[in-house]
């Protein structure tokens, strides 16, 4: 079982502490999250999931973190100045503005207002998603000497650092290069909670290979991706491959593939349950090519006459100097907390006939590993030992103490939130110094020596 829709995860979300709307206050800001003590510890497995996979598990990936803001021309000569944007028409009935490439056509092939059902639309124009800022003590907001960007992508920074990379690492063909980072577009229909958001996360691999190496690469990091995204508890079932066609394959792209996941299983057409988790494209050359001082047009004229730097590869082996391809599998964190908590959500009816909520997250994705709890927390000995338990799990894992209720409310309230392990101190702990813990997924309860505790707990949690 998964969540039967989003909604069930942002109200989960909301009363437990994972995410929050942002600035809620002052009636909160269209499509911005704030990520709470759950959230945020959950993110950061996440990201460090993926970090530990790429980074240190291979040998053939640098990490990076480049600037949010770069120098404009970054832009300019990426290609994001000029093209990225998204189709906007306005709605003339209800006034609401929208994606053109969103929306449904009627039985004549016009376009339907996804608001109002009106096809009364205005002529389609292209929307830069990219946010504008000014850099330094600038004149005026227009001031175009200052104008600067919010990177849309982390990718850039990574293609603009290749030679550093390359040369201070001593690299050689293939490697990759690893950055997670905040990127920002203004998306004209942000929605879905933190599946479309106008700040949100990215992980981003930029892997450099020879070109005829590129096909076979490509595949292997589907491969590889599949296999990470299913290490976090993500279900095969709720997950697919897309292969974009010609015409929707980005400027820079030979072959995209997407990974998809069930974001919306409510929705009655199956084909429409699906959307973008992650893509990974091909993009040639392109890159290397743009952002070097040398390669010329068709007419001779330097492409790119800004840059001091030719990000061409010297393969000494072959005594061949050329620009290298590039695979880049990029995943946004935020639609990876989603899925996962989307798939880690089950209902179960107890005993007593009440519906529980439980999170079955990978124990090494909890944000909460134990919760010790105290049977009775007016009995002065109970309560001392069960805080001992919980300092002494402390360095080796994130524990909490918790007697803000009966037994039975404090071990739904773990569940909900994915704790894979309650420990209970009872009036018979402080006889045989042994607690009781309680499994998050089968209920089932094992009475365990405190001595053995943090072995027992350490072999459970991976
Ligand atoms: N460098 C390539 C690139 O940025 P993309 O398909 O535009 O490709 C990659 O973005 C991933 O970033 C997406 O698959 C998605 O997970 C995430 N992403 C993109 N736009 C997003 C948004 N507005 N809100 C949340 N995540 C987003």
């Amino acid at each position: 079982m998964s969540a039967p829709n989003i909604e069930t995860i942002v109200s989960l979300s909301k009363r437990r502490g994972f995410v929050y709307p942002a600035s809620d206050i002052y009636g909160g800001l269209g499509s911005s999250w704030d990520y709470g003590p759950l959230g945020v510890e959950l993110a950061n497995s996440i990201k460090n999931s993926w970090w530990r996979w790429v980074v240190y598990e291979r040998d053939d990936i640098e990490g990076l973190d480049s600037a949010i803001i770069q120098n404009r021309l970054v832009w300019k000569y990426s290609g994001h100045e000029a093209t990225f944007s998204d189709p906007l028409v306005d709605c003339r009935d209800c006034k609401t503005r929208l994606r053109e490439d969103k929306l449904d056509k009627n039985d004549d092939g016009k376009l339907v207002c996804s608001n109002c059902g009106s096809t009364n639309l205005t002529e389609s124009r292209p929307f830069n998603l990219m946010f504008r800022t000014t850099v330094g003590a600038a004149s005026s907001d227009d001031d175009e000497s200052a104008l600067a960007y919010l990177r849309p992508e982390t990718a850039q920074g990574i293609f603009t650092n290749f030679v550093n990379v390359l040369n201070t690492s001593r690299r050689k063909l293939p490697f990759g290069i690893a950055q997670i980072g905040k990127a920002f577009r203004n998306e004209v229909t942000p929605g879905n909670f933190i599946f479309r958001t106008r700040e949100f996360e990215q992980m981003e691999i930029e892997y450099f290979c020879r070109p005829e190496d590129a096909p076979a690469i490509h595949q292997e990091w589907l491969d590889g991706f599949d296999q990470w995204i299913g290490s976090l508890g993500v279900s095969a079932s709720n997950l697919k491959h897309y292969e974009q066609t010609k015409e929707e394959l980005a400027h820079y792209s030979e072959r995209t593939v997407d990974i998809l996941y069930r974001f919306f299983p409510e929705r009655e057409d199956e084909s429409k349950q699906w959307d973008e988790l992650m893509g990974i494209a091909n993009r040639t050359d392109y890159d290397l090519r743009v952002h070097s001082k040398k390669p010329e047009d068709a007419e001779g004229k330097r492409i790119n006459s800004d840059s001091t730097e030719d990000l061409s590869y010297f393969d000494p082996q072959t005594n061949e100097r050329f620009y290298p391809y590039i695979i880049e599998p990029s995943t946004g964190v935020n639609r990876t907390l989603l899925a996962v908590m989307m798939d880690a959500y089950e209902e179960r009816t107890n005993d007593k006939g009440e519906v529980r909520v439980i999170l079955k997250l990978k124990p090494e994705l909890a944000p909460i590993k134990a919760a010790v709890l105290p049977l009775a927390k007016n009995k002065p000995e109970i309560v001392e030992m069960a805080r001992k338990i919980k300092k002494d799990l402390q360095p080796s894992m994130r524990a909490v103490y918790d007697d803000t209720g009966g037994i039975g409310k404090l071990y739904a309230r773990q569940d909900e939130i994915g704790t894979p392990f309650c420990v209970t101190v009872d009036h018979e702990s402080l006889v045989d110094n042994a607690v009781t813990v309680r499994d998050r997924d089968t209920w089932n309860q094992d009475r365990v020596a405190v001595d053995a505790l943090k072995s027992y707990l350490a072999e459970r949690l991976g």
